[in-house]
């Protein structure tokens, strides 16, 4: 199996995902503005994933960091901070890893030691805790599984939007890691990925990822949903997420709505399947969840080749918010959250804090 990301003495090494499905090429990251370039240009994407690029940005800028003292490191460690935080806007994940590993470096400097042993503590920590919030991501994703793969019908056919799979995470995936534990328990699933327009992680991620793992994909444009749903083919759809705002609405992939209105207009259950990290409590409704804008080019060319006229005009959100009354349930690493999602998503969240 393939590695999504890790922590190398050399840097943060990732798979291209720009360049799968036909290549299967590595790229490592030396310095942290490489990392915020792959997260930017979508080298690694999908919302828990980009965190643990982010945590390991972090990482990479403090060892790295030329500071000969710890108000110089401090310095540089906001600047790191902030470059990483500027790469995608609407994965909630990026922010949490950024503030996680913020509590570590001060938690580090606040302990006794000269400057020079508190810096070398600060860098030794976030190492270690960057390959802790991987280590965490793999094991949330089969916690999640566990959860979710009761809701999966056996010898069943699922719909599933963009990559929420491996490739997406730190490994074993959100929608996907409740299919493959699906698939584990004995379930016979067959899946419809839907190619997701335009940047294709349907088609190039989703589709290469369950091939690879011998789950049986069957690939269709965005626009076949309904027709398959209608007819009886796809019992259920399940999805990843982004950012899901305190009452349960879902920023999730540009598509993802159509998917879940489609469901609720044919009676089939639509499934989120995410790590509390993914949840904003700030937030009370999706609304408020920022909605990244990506380039129009990314809808006017195909691999390189205009399949637009010069100059049209083209828009490119990446995410769109699916409100909460199409949400059949939430599935956590703690639990199956259901409405309403005000008071559930909060008691698991709770939950943890008690725990
Ligand atoms: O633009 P992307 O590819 O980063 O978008 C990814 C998604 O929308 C995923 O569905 C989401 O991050 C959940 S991944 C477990």
């Amino acid at each position: 199996m393939f590695k999504t990301i890790e922590w190398t003495d050399d840097g943060v090494r990732m798979i291209d995902q720009t360049r799968l499905p036909a290549q299967e090429v590595y790229r490592t990251c030396r310095a942290y503005g490489d990392v915020a370039e792959a997260i930017r240009s979508m080298v690694i994407r999908g919302a828990p994933a980009i965190g643990v690029a982010a945590a390991m940005g972090v990482a990479l800028g403090v060892r790295d960091s030329k500071a000969a003292s710890v108000a110089e490191l401090r310095a540089d460690f906001e600047t790191i901070a902030a470059a990483l935080s500027a790469t995608r806007p609407t994965a909630v994940n990026l922010f949490w890893a950024v503030k996680r590993m913020r509590e570590v470096f001060e938690s580090s400097l606040a302990g006794d030691g000269t400057g020079t042993e508190k810096i070398g503590r600060a860098r030794q920590r976030l190492i270690e805790e960057a390959q802790r919030v991987l280590a965490e991501d793999i094991a949330v994703n089969e916690a999640m599984g566990r959860h979710g793969a009761a809701l999966l019908e056996d010898s069943t056919t699922v719909l599933t939007h963009c990559n929420a799979g491996a490739l997406a995470t730190g490994g074993y995936g959100t929608a996907l890691g409740v299919i493959r534990a699906a698939v584990e328990a004995g379930k016979k699933i067959d899946v419809f990925a839907d190619e997701t327009r335009p940047f294709l992680q349907g088609a190039r991620l989703t589709a290469w990822e369950l091939a690879k793992d011998h789950i049986p994909v069957t690939l269709i444009t965005d626009s076949m949903a309904g027709h398959f749903m209608r007819q009886g083919k796809i019992r259920a759809a399940i999805v990843g997420a982004d950012r899901i705002a305190s009452n349960g609405d879902v920023a999730n992939k540009i598509g993802t709505y159509t998917v879940a209105v489609l469901a609720r207009e044919n009676g089939i259950p639509f499934y989120v399947a995410a790590p509390l990290s993914t949840i904003d409590l700030t937030l009370s409704s999706g609304a408020q969840i920022p909605i990244e804008e990506r380039p129009a080019s990314e809808v006017t060319s195909l691999a390189g080749q205009a399949i637009a006229p010069e100059g049209v005009a083209a828009r490119h959100p990446a995410f769109d918010v699916t409100p909460h009354r199409y949400v059949t349930a939430i599935i956590t690493e703690r639990g199956i959250a259901r409405d309403p999602y005000t008071e559930s998503l909060k008691a698991l969240i709770d939950a943890g804090r008690a725990g």
